[in-house]
């Protein structure tokens, strides 16, 4: 017999994000601030019990070679690592952009995990090792709304929601490679002095709504994609809201009080040739206090 389960696979954007410096693992210690977004791709689990342990990925669009595939990879983690002998056929549907510091790909990931584990009847914070080993934001997605991410951004620490808001989604159609942004960041951190590299705690709720609150990747992104700065610059023109980036870039976000604001600069963001989106935040009945575990446990 076949088991159908279909999920909503959520966007994110960084409120704000900065570097503290570089780790010996090759990554960078982020202190970041992760607001999971309606904009959604949409994913269909078939789990088949035939022993079998296969897995079958079908993407229109998708970007890679099916085993590069974090959705590939998540499934294939997953039935391994439990030794579990059934079959999976996963259907994706992308309506997030690609490259664009949206989180896509690592939010399929936690999707994929979060069915798997369902299916199968493994708890939830058992998930946060495979999570880990997927990428730095897979971790996120295990439990979203909105949260702190410390280390590589793979420590987890809930926050209380924030209220009211809706987001207008800016995408140019450029798409970041993140590899490469922390790359170039590695080597401006390295002629920097040690007293230039950015360390400590920076975060303080106020900094959500000051003119401080800021994405220390933005400058090398534009660095080595100078069309982006020109993006940011075209925004700002259009709205007396501020344009941020997300993540890596290349998505922008402008916070806006109410969906008939957000409509408005959506339409001139439109007229502008670009592609937008208006999103709502995502709310999560998850505990709030400390590092967190999964939702089910
Ligand atoms: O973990 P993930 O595959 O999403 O990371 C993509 C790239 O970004 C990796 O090449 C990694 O080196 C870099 N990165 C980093 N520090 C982080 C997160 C990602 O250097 N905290």
């Amino acid at each position: 017999m076949v088991k159908v389960v279909e999920k909503y696979s959520y966007a994110k954007i960084n409120l704000y994000l900065r570097v503290l410096g570089h780790r010996e693992d090759g990554y960078h210690n982020l202190d970041t601030i992760f607001q999971e977004i309606d904009l959604a791709d949409h994913m269909v689990f078939s789990f088949t019990n035939d022993q079998l342990s296969l897995i079958s990925l079908i993407c229109e669009a998708s970007p890679c070679a099916l085993e590069d595939n974090l959705v590939y990879k998540a499934a294939k983690l997953f039935l391994k690592t439990f030794a579990c002998n059934f079959s999976v056929a996963i259907q994706l549907s992308k309506h997030i952009p690609v490259g664009a510091g949206l989180g896509g790909g690592s939010s399929n990931a936690a999707s994929t995990l979060l069915a798997l584990a369902d299916y199968a009847g493994v708890a939830h914070a058992q998930l946060i090792p495979l999570a880990k080993r997927l990428g730095a934001d897979v971790s996120f997605f295990l439990f979203g709304g909105t949260a702190r991410g410390e280390g590589r951004g793979d420590k987890i620490l809930p926050m209380p929601s924030l209220q009211g808001f809706e987001y207008v989604i800016v995408c140019p159609d450029v798409h970041v490679s993140t590899a490469k942004v922390f790359r170039a960041l590695k080597e401006s951190l390295t002629q920097k002095a040690n007293h230039d590299i950015k360390q400590g705690n920076f975060f303080s709720p106020k900094l959500l709504e000051s003119e401080e609150f800021t994405n220390d990747l933005e400058e090398v992104t534009f660095g080595l994609y100078p069309e982006l700065r020109k993006a940011k610059q075209q925004l700002e023109k259009l709205t007396s809201y501020p344009v941020r980036m997300s993540g890596s870039g290349a998505a922008f976000f402008i916070e806006c009080p109410n969906s008939s604001e957000g409509q408005k600069i959506l339409d001139l963001v439109g007229h502008q040739g670009y592609v937008g989106f208006i999103s709502k935040r995502v709310f999560r009945n998850v505990g709030e206090g400390k590092e967190r575990g999964c939702g089910n446990n």
